[in-house]
């Protein structure tokens, strides 16, 4: 799918996709036949698909080159349904290698950047921050240093460019949880579950400062502030924006809720970190998909947005839908996969609760997520069980030692 030439001795790398000498017939020249080149980076990973998956089929006259280095997180199988589309090609490339995005985004002659790629477990940046602070920090600054330099030689120069950066709710820190119980949520959306609580009376916005606790959190407040100051010393066109957790298809199962999902499946232990009463606000993945495909194109240069449910639930609370959802699914009786649940070890300097306010976006924007909680997970649990190849694929070979050195003897 993907041919990498280096040509002489100049050091020039160029990088074509097949797509555009063979199959599709797509040369350089019909390239600039497209309105638009959107380097999505990221984009075989779990939201970064599901981002690719609506550009290229929403916007066919835009072609969109998916950026990743296919990492144990990144699986082009995520995008097999729309792989063929002529306006699609994917690079495979490292970003922190600065060269390579000279080249990719030069050779491509790119004006938007939906930068999504990164290393996003935290228990995994827990054992090497240094994997996060390379990928998410440097990878970041090179691929902003790219963008600018080939940016900035064009007679245009930063007109009718964008460079988004997709971040997360955990660099402002951890919330109180003031009201263990639960209660009435000032706010709600679409996407409230039905029991619809707040665990506490304060909520992230766009001003809360950044407070980030984990070596993942502090790598993406890193970049956050690399391309904020990209836009305050260079005046390169950038947006950023802080989501909530996301779930749904395609998330690679060391996630609480894929990874669930599979050991309910398989009837193994479900290891729940602490008194399970950490507080997450989750969103489903395609309505993030949707957000950002509104903010890339109708959001002001240079604002930040936080994009969230208002759908806050303690972790143990979530974790017993999912074994009540599972077993109605698989046909067992209720109460099957209850004895699963095995309080282990805490997370070291585990956030206690993460709440966004995404008014700002829902009255600037007029964004709304479209699917409430336990449609959400209902569909996800499906799509799990539906797919248990996909899962079986990905949870083979490196994943199995992953999973031992995590979890055993916690
Ligand atoms: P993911 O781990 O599923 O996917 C990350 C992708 O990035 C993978 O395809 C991987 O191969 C690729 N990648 C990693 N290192 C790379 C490198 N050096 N060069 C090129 N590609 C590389 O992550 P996700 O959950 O889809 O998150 C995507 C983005 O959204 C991240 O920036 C994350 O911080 C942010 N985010 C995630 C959530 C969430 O709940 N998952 C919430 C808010 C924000
Ligand atoms: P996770 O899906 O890793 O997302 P994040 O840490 O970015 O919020 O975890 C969600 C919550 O679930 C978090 O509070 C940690 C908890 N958790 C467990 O209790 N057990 C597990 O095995 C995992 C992976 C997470």
């Amino acid at each position: 799918m993907l041919l990498r030439q280096r040509l002489g001795n100049s050091g020039h790398i160029s990088i074509l996709s097949l797509h555009y000498q063979s199959r599709y017939q797509i040369s350089d020249n019909n390239m600039n036949n497209y309105k638009r080149n959107i380097l999505i980076t990221g984009g075989a990973g779990f939201i970064g698909s599901h981002v690719v998956r609506l550009f290229v089929k929403k916007y066919p006259e835009y072609h969109i080159i998916n950026l990743d280095k296919l990492t144990y997180a990144g699986n082009l199988a995520n995008l097999s349904d729309i792989e063929q589309a002529p306006n699609y090609s994917f690079v495979k490339a490292d970003i922190a290698d600065l060269d390579d995005m000279r080249c990719i985004i030069r050779d491509n002659n790119i004006d938007g950047i939906i930068h999504l790629a990164a290393e996003s477990h935290v228990d995994r940046s827990i054992r090497d921050p240094f994997t996060f602070a390379r990928t998410n920090v440097m990878g970041t600054l090179a691929l902003l240093q790219a963008a600018r330099e080939y940016w900035e030689s064009l007679p245009e120069k930063f007109e009718g460019k964008l460079f988004y950066h997709i971040s997360t709710d955990e660099v402002y820190g951890a919330l109180e949880l003031t009201a263990p119980q639960g209660i009435e949520s000032p706010f709600s959306t679409k996407a409230s579950s039905e029991h619809h609580h707040a665990y506490g009376e304060e909520f992230f916005v766009e001003s809360t400062p950044y407070n980030p606790h984990s070596p993942y959190s502090a790598s993406k407040a890193s970049s956050d502030h690399f391309v904020r100051a990209y836009h305050d010393t260079y005046g390169m066109p950038t947006l950023v924006t802080n989501c909530s957790n996301n779930y749904g298809p395609y998330q690679f199962p060391e996630k609480l809720i894929p990874l669930f999902i599979n050991n309910i499946r398989h009837r193994k232990p479900l290891p729940v970190y602490g008194k399970g009463e950490n507080v997450r606000d989750w969103l489903f993945v395609e309505d993030h998909a949707r957000a950002i495909d509104l903010i890339f194109h109708k959001g002001k240069v240079a604002d930040t947005y936080n994009i969230g449910g208002f759908n806050e639930w303690k972790n143990i609370d979530i974790i017993k839908v999912l074994i009540r959802t599972v077993d109605r699914l698989l046909g067992n009786p209720e109460g099957y996969s209850d004895s699963l649940i095995t309080y282990v070890t805490d997370r070291a300097g585990h956030d206690l609760r993460y709440a966004i306010d995404s008014r700002k976006l829902q009255k600037e924007l007029g964004w709304e997520p479209s699917l409430q909680f336990e449609e959400g997970i209902e569909r996800t649990v499906k799509w799990y069980l539906d797919n248990q190849p996909w899962v079986d694929r990905i949870t083979s070979g490196d994943y199995q030692k992953y999973y031992e050195e995590m979890y055993a003897n916690r």
